[in-house]
């Protein structure tokens, strides 16, 4: 009955990270040009989204038959807005690479109504079918998309509350505290557990403690990222810091 893989890598630093990350999913694509991937935000895939912007420009890798569908949206934010997650992947990725805008997904942060907004998304996700690869960072508190701890997994799209450590470990990214949104639309555990492949990434010492409990600890709805120990093919790919205080039997 178990017969998931988990095959931890670790780089040597970032950068390696980032050029690593980025052939795990350069070779996705050439594999399937049509593939859908599941896409990320947050400061850990930026090095990747550059690598693979190298590599469309320098090695004419072709995204004009991927599609891809985003973690999470803040609510309120407009695409325009340079905090929301449309923006970021604007920036980052999209605006650089031949993917045609109709094939980004990312759920509706400006739809009012929370049940359509979610609605939508899970009838998108339905329609799509499975993801091929889905690219995942880890929150401080082990929240995957913006899946906070709580009391049970939640299984599809859902308006959630995001959680203080939450607010002030993305407060980086706005002005001032008081401006990061407090509520997010995301994807549900089980909409990302749907996905073939899973690339979980994790950088820095900061990372190290919830690596270890999302991986080594009891699967939890306290520890969100813990369900991935139930994946059928998961790669985590993390740098030396992360990895600190995993024990080697993994
Ligand atoms: C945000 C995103 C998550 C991301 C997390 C970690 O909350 N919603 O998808 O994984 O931040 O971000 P970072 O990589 O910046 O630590």
């Amino acid at each position: 009955m178990c017969n998931n893989i988990m095959q931890i890598i670790k780089a040597d630093n970032y950068r390696q990270l980032a050029i690593l990350g980025a052939n795990i999913i350069a070779d996705q694509v050439k594999n399937k040009p049509n593939s859908i991937l599941g896409l990320a935000t947050g400061s850990s895939p930026v090095g990747i989204y550059e690598k693979l912007v190298e590599l469309y420009q320098k090695e004419h890798l072709d995204f004009s038959q991927v599609q891809t569908v985003n973690l999470d949206e803040y609510c309120s934010l407009s695409p325009s807005n340079p905090q929301s997650y449309h923006y970021f992947m604007e920036q980052h990725l999209f605006r650089h690479l031949n993917i045609q805008k109709e094939n980004t997904h990312i759920p509706n942060g400006l739809e009012a109504d929370p049940q359509k907004a979610c609605d939508d998304y899970n009838q998108l996700l339905e329609s799509l079918g499975s993801v091929d690869l889905q690219l995942l960072g880890i929150g401080h508190n082990g929240h995957i998309g913006f899946n906070e701890p709580g009391e049970e997994f939640t299984n599809q799209t859902h308006c959630v509350d995001l959680s203080p450590i939450t607010i002030a470990a993305n407060a980086r990214f706005f002005e001032d505290e008081s401006l990061v949104p407090r509520k997010a639309y995301t994807m549900g555990i089980k909409s990302i557990l749907h996905a073939e492949k899973i690339l979980l990434i994790a950088a820095g010492e900061d990372k190290a403690e919830i690596l270890k409990k999302a991986l080594q600890g009891p699967i939890t709805p306290q520890v969100p990222a813990s369900i991935l120990q139930l994946h059928k093919q998961v790669i985590v790919l993390c740098d030396q810091g992360a990895y600190s205080k995993l024990e080697e039997s993994l």
